[in-house]
């Protein structure tokens, strides 16, 4: 079970990691290239502005307008710009005055000699003298030459004799093209999915074996704290058993009084928190009387103020006597609340109503009714109608109206069913289990 189990989780564990491993590598696969993309056009405007610059200076350190003025000159200034052309890979040279007027173009020849006032990139050259570099797409521009050419590097580089902008001139190169690299993105997720292969093959025998022996570890804490419930559990016993040993009367009320407040609370549907704390507590309600002298609680007659008094006080005792068990603290609820009563009469605490936890209200009921069906020290057992009639009579002054109605609906059958369940089972299992459930929770939160 635990080795087909550590199977299952060991798949599970590896299948996510490698579709979570294969997304990771898809956004990967579609962010990086765009970056790098934007990173290589960066160095190839810083190339460009670069190889321009040097150009100008070697072999354009002149006025531009003696290119129109001097034929000589303009013949060898092109064959220059021609072998630049091819050198640097460009689609168009312009040659621009200071004052913004054209005086060479390789391609557009018609716009030779005009002036260019609105050419906002030119003018910020020629004033700054700084070079501006600027990517734009061939389809956006005007110029007919451009076309078809994609993505454009655009520099306008100013011409600098004796520290004045004497001119500048204008290129366009094509940029490099943008592709995703398919095959790049093929290779990284197959290397991916080969890599995580190898780490399945290498390391799920391992993984394997960590969880079938951490399961086992649950598995033995599991025990353990199936033993350690069994444990309080026999703690409870002996609390119960030390009672019944000075109260044989009262022999058994325990149990029965167990099974009647789990028979109403389901039919009432309570919580299973408040199932297990009625049960807990239905079974110690009263283990505070084992401070009450035998004087008292074995003596036939009425009782005396004073007397009474030491009765009420088994109420504290018994808080007194599970406060230092932590896991007994959900039984305090019933021991703390069984004798309050629906119109605030009874104590310790005088609470009315449904100020008196559910618990507490319908153990009050149980509690009663299987005093009244059982000896007492003081009077004979009641039959079971008579102790019936006893309860409704405490409809909305002792009890709680709601679990009286439906107190009225068990009949003596099912108690009876409950008492020969009891006699030939015992109550221990049912309380052992509202304990583990107890501690379970208790361990949980
Ligand atoms: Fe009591
Ligand atoms: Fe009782």
């Amino acid at each position: 079970m635990a080795n087909r189990f550590a199977d299952n989780l060991t798949t599970t564990f590896f299948r996510r990691s490698l579709w979570i491993a294969l997304i990771f590598c898809g956004i990967i696969s579609l962010t990086v290239p765009p970056v790098i993309y934007h990173y290589h056009i960066h160095q190839y405007e810083l190339e460009s502005a670069e190889i321009l610059n040097r150009f100008i200076s070697e072999d354009l350190c002149f006025r531009p307008e003696y290119l129109m003025e001097n034929q000589r000159s303009r013949d060898a200034a092109v064959e220059h710009i021609n072998v630049f052309m091819k050198f640097g890979q460009l689609v168009e040279f312009k040659l621009w005055t200071a004052d913004a007027t054209l005086v060479y173009a390789y391609n557009a020849k018609e716009l030779i000699g005009k002036k260019f006032s609105d050419n906002s990139k030119l003018h910020e050259a020629l004033a700054s003298g700084e070079t501006v570099v600027e990517l734009e797409s061939s389809d956006d521009d005007d110029s007919r030459y451009l076309r078809d050419h994609g993505k454009l590097v655009e520099v306008y580089a100013p011409i600098i004799s004796e520290g004045k902008v004497i001119g500048a001139v204008e290129v366009y190169r094509a940029a490099p093209k943008f592709t995703l690299l398919k095959t790049h993105i093929a290779l990284v997720l197959s290397i991916t999915v080969i890599l995580f292969i190898l780490l399945y093959l290498l390391l799920s025998g391992q993984f394997r074996r960590a969880t079938t022996e951490l399961l086992g570890y649950d598995e033995k804490l599991e025990k353990a704290y199936s033993n350690l419930g069994h444990s309080y559990f026999d703690t409870i016993r002996s609390l119960i058993k030390a009672l019944e040993l000075r109260d044989m009367e009262t022999e058994g009320h325990s149990e029965r009084v167990v099974a009647l407040s789990i028979f109403v609370g389901e039919r009432l549907g309570i919580t299973k928190p408040d199932l297990d704390r009625l049960v807990l507590g239905s079974y110690l309600h009263d283990i505070g009387k084992i401070g009450v002298p035998d004087s008292i609680l074995h003596k036939p007659g009425p009782l005396t103020a004073g007397e009474y008094e030491k009765i009420r006080s088994h109420v504290e005792k018994g808080l007194e006597i599970i406060g230092p068990i932590e896991f007994l603290e959900p039984a305090a609820e019933v021991i703390r609340y069984h004798h309050e009563k629906w119109d605030g009469s009874g104590y310790n605490e005088g609470l009315r109503g449904t100020g008196i936890p559910v618990s507490a209200r319908i153990f009050a009921v149980v509690d009663v009714f299987d005093a009244l069906v059982s000896d007492r020290p003081y009077r004979s057992s009641m039959a079971f109608d008579a102790a019936k009639e006893v309860i409704l009579g405490g409809r909305g002054n002792h009890f709680d109206p709601d679990i009286v109605d439906l107190f009225m609906a068990v009949t003596e059958s099912e108690y009876e069913a409950l008492k020969s369940e009891i006699a030939t089972n015992g109550i221990h299992h049912t309380v052992n289990e509202a304990v583990a459930n107890l501690l379970s929770r208790i361990n949980g939160s």
